[in-house]
């Protein structure tokens, strides 16, 4: 049975964040969280296409309390836009999911001069969830969800000089995923007196735009029709997120890796503390972030 039919935790009184929610995983993600009667955010860099999908999640579940604001990761300046607003309106945080992601998106570097793919998938998530901490505690019992990938597995030689240079998409991809993964451990770590839980999974291979968007059109209608052999569909894709963010008793499971619903045991590429550390300290340094105001609070 799938883990939303159930666990039937009730997001009433709660407030949920998903990036990237007018979409795929996203989407699932936030529709299951507005059934639950949360307050769901959905963080979304088209507003078009977030306004259309909080359209059909308040058809669908009734819940008024679904709203969008614009977040485009590949720009830092929107990404501490988005954490003023929440910090200034919204009371509470309970459950921060940094879904969003991209893939292939080439040697391109954004705005703020950092590998775009690196930016969207590693650093902005990770610099939204350091500006929103200090509401996360406040708001204990709390959760951080950071979508990754088993891509992480193949990643190479991912030191701090590789956060920002570009080798090939796939390096790219698998990099940013093992820095979701590591930025997981160190969090969980240096939030563990907090009752602010951080978990990092694999969704599966899903069957949405970011898995079929750079195959040519014949290979992706084939694939429509044998998605459902090989792909798994949104709502499947959905489950473990929401398994890391709504099960209760795994709270001591913080910064571990899920896939399938369960906990799983460290990708090979992601057993090294002192990487995954060195990683931490050379990311806030990129993104001029100082950890000790808020980690202290
Ligand atoms: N599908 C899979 O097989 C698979 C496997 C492993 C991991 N994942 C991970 O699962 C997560 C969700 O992916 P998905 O499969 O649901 O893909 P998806 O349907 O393509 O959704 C990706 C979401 O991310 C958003 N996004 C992309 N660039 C953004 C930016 N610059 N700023 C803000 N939002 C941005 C997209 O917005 P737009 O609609 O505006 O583009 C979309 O809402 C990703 O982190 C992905 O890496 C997926």
């Amino acid at each position: 049975m799938a883990f939303s039919n159930s666990n039937k935790v009730s997001l009433s009184g709660k407030t949920v964040i998903v990036t990237g929610a007018n979409t795929g995983i996203g989407y699932e993600t936030a529709l299951e969280c507005a059934k639950r009667g949360g307050r769901v955010i959905l963080a979304c860099r088209d507003e078009t296409k977030g306004l259309k999908a909080i359209e059909i999640i308040q058809k669908l579940t009734a819940n008024k309390n679904v709203i969008l604001k614009r977040l485009d990761l590949a720009s830092l300046n929107s990404v501490r836009e988005f954490a003023q607003d929440i910090l200034k309106n919204e009371r509470r945080l309970d459950i921060l999911i940094n879904n969003a992601g991209a893939i292939m998106l080439g040697n391109q570097k954004t705005i703020d001069g950092f590998q775009l793919e690196m930016q969207v998938n590693y650093l902005a998530p990770v610099l939204i969830t350091m500006l929103l901490l200090d509401l996360l505690k406040k708001s204990a019992p709390s959760r951080i969800v950071n979508v990754s990938s088993k891509a992480a597995k193949y990643a190479k030689k991912f030191t701090p000089e590789q956060i920002n240079s570009y080798k090939s998409h796939v390096n790219a991809y698998s990099n940013s995923k093992l820095g979701n993964i590591l930025f997981t451990q160190v969090l969980a770590e240096k939030l563990k007196d907090f009752n602010v839980s951080v978990f990092s999974l694999h969704p599966g291979a899903i069957y949405t735009d970011i898995a079929i968007q750079h195959l040519n059109p014949c290979i992706q209608s084939c694939g429509k029709c044998f998605s459902n052999i090989f792909l798994k569909t949104p709502v499947e894709g959905s489950q473990t997120t929401l398994y890391v963010a709504l099960e209760q008793g795994i709270e001591h499971l913080t910064g571990r890796h899920f896939e399938e619903c369960k906990v799983v045991k460290s990708y090979s590429t992601a057993k090294d503390p002192k990487q995954a550390k060195q990683i931490w300290d050379s990311t806030l340094k990129l993104l001029s972030y100082d950890e000790n105001e808020t980690i202290r609070i």
